[in-house]
């Protein structure tokens, strides 16, 4: 803890003036607030400084220390930096300045384990550790983004007010809410990144059908995206795809699309969210095919060496184009409806999980503006839980169900025809099987079971009479009950 003779000026601050830091920290600026500003390279400050000085009320440090003591009691400061072992540098760094009360919040796109292990260790320290998700890229940062913070109701009092004021707004509300404790904001931030994920290889697979279904450039199919973004698929990334769709490479004059080599790369935030489904038993079938469709496509020795294995393909017979082009709509909205029903139920079960109670309508709420995976249908989202908290399907809620089941002869038309023509649909052939395997009255499951039971004794349960079971398989076949 410090005494350090520096005038506190600043509302708040951030650690961090890459890209997001710098462009937060103009957001807060031009709303008001006065912003204490710091990074590591004092060169960097200064350049944001002249570039952008003029914004706002800046107050740039070269050294932490002043950085710290230029901060209003209780101190709020943030941290945008890359996630990892960056970060914990800088908390301690920053805790050891600071005094019984003052905030620290990552905005950087921590995993959540993390967030929750940094929050015991500062909170045990008198100080709040706040873990924040932040969506809408550099431009949501500057402009608006979602803002997903976790930590203490207490650092939201003082926080809050500050975020919400910078945040996207939607319908005059800010897309900003107090997630949870601890590490909710970063876990909710991380499945909206795997929902994410889901999303845009669900566009993905509908351009490969549209482009090989109708033999379309992709400026064609460009406006194929674009008349969807005025329907009920109306979201950010739908109007981002007709952009990159209608986007010409300079230097070849051919599309862009098709001068970018196909391997899709990532970060970790989708990889950790199907990590966590699968710990957590999540059935999250639509964004792990979305990883792991990423990491096929990155799969280059294999892919190089596949060059033998003949698809027996059918060529894709199109004969109706706005009835084929309906067809891909359908299956595309229904296998996205699936993706976030899935998504919501894994941070439901989190919830129970890590002890957050987060209000799912709200979190569609803070979702409909700022952040990547905006769209319109999260309205109908925050309906359904309105209606009912404990929705168990989000998908057969009334606000969607007549909508999915009237896309499903169009879904499983575009499978079909994927899976004969060699498309590769892993997220809309799973998102289907997901639909058949919830709705279905019964399932091989119990084969599995008689299975387990035969090889290692593991019992089974019955349909008829409560209680478990075990047959004496290499011995007279009777049933024995076990409790
Ligand atoms: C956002 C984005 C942002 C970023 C992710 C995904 O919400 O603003 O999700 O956080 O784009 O890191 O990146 P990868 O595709 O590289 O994992």
């Amino acid at each position: 803890m410090t005494a350090i003779e520096t005038t506190a000026t600043a509302d708040i601050g951030v650690v961090g003036l890459a890209v997001m830091g710098s462009n937060l920290a103009r957001n807060l600026a031009s709303h008001g607030h006065a912003v204490a500003v710091y990074n590591r390279t004092f060169a960097r400050t200064e350049s944001m400084m002249a570039d952008h000085g003029d914004e706002g009320n800046f107050v740039p440090s070269e050294d932490i220390k002043d950085f710290v003591a230029s901060l209003k009691a209780p101190r709020v400061a943030i941290i945008m930096v890359q996630a990892g072992r960056g970060t914990d540098a800088v908390i301690d760094q920053l805790a050891d300045l600071m005094d019984e009360g003052d905030i620290i919040v990552d905005c950087g796109n921590a995993n959540f384990h993390d967030t929750i292990r940094r929050e015991k260790d500062i909170r045990a320290r008198g100080l709040h550790f706040v873990g924040t998700g932040v969506s809408g890229g550099e431009e949501g940062a500057l402009n608006g983004p979602s803002i997903m913070p976790g930590g203490t109701p207490e650092s939201y009092a003082r926080l809050g007010p500050m975020f919400e004021s910078i945040s996207a707004q939607v319908d005059g509300e800010p897309c900003c809410m107090h997630v949870g404790s601890d590490g909710a904001g970063h876990y909710v931030k991380m499945v909206h990144n795997g929902i994410e994920y889901a999303d845009m290889q669900l566009i993905g697979e509908a351009y490969d059908l549209l482009r090989r279904g109708l033999g379309a450039e992709p400026a064609e199919i460009a406006e194929i995206f674009a008349e969807w973004n005025k329907g009920r698929l109306d979201s950010y990334l739908i109007e981002i795809t007709a952009e990159v769709l209608r986007q010409k490479d300079a230097e070849t004059g051919k599309a862009l699309v098709d001068v970018i080599l196909d391997r899709a790369a990532q970060k970790g935030t989708g990889t950790w969210t199907a990590q966590n489904g699968l710990e957590l038993g999540v059935p999250l079938t639509g964004i792990t095919e979305a990883v792991f469709a990423r990491a096929l496509s990155s799969s280059v020795a294999q892919r190089e060496g596949s060059g033998t294995l003949d698809g027996h393909v059918k060529d894709l017979q199109v004969e109706d184009r706005q009835a084929f082009i309906d067809d891909v709509e359908n299956a595309l909205y229904a296998s996205k409806i699936v993706a976030y029903s899935q998504g919501f139920q894994q941070i439901e079960a989190a919830g129970e999980e890590y002890g957050w109670d987060i209000d799912l309508g709200n979190l569609a709420r803070i979702w409909r503006g700022g952040c990547i995976i905006r769209a319109a249908f999260l309205n109908d989202i925050d309906e359904a839980y309105k209606k009912d908290p404990n929705l168990p399907l989000l998908m057969a809620n009334e606000a969607f169900v007549d909508k999915i089941n009237a896309a499903v002869p169009s879904w499983r038309r575009v499978v079909v025809m994927g899976v004969e023509a060699g498309i590769p649909l892993p997220a809309f052939s799973s998102s289907l099987a997901y639909f058949d395997g919830i709705r279905a009255e019964r399932l091989p499951a119990a084969l599995i079971q008689g299975q387990r039971d035969f090889f290692g004794a593991h019992t089974y349960k019955r349909v008829d009479k409560e209680g478990t079971f075990h047959t004496e398989w290499s011995g007279d076949r009777t049933e024995t009950t076990m409790s």
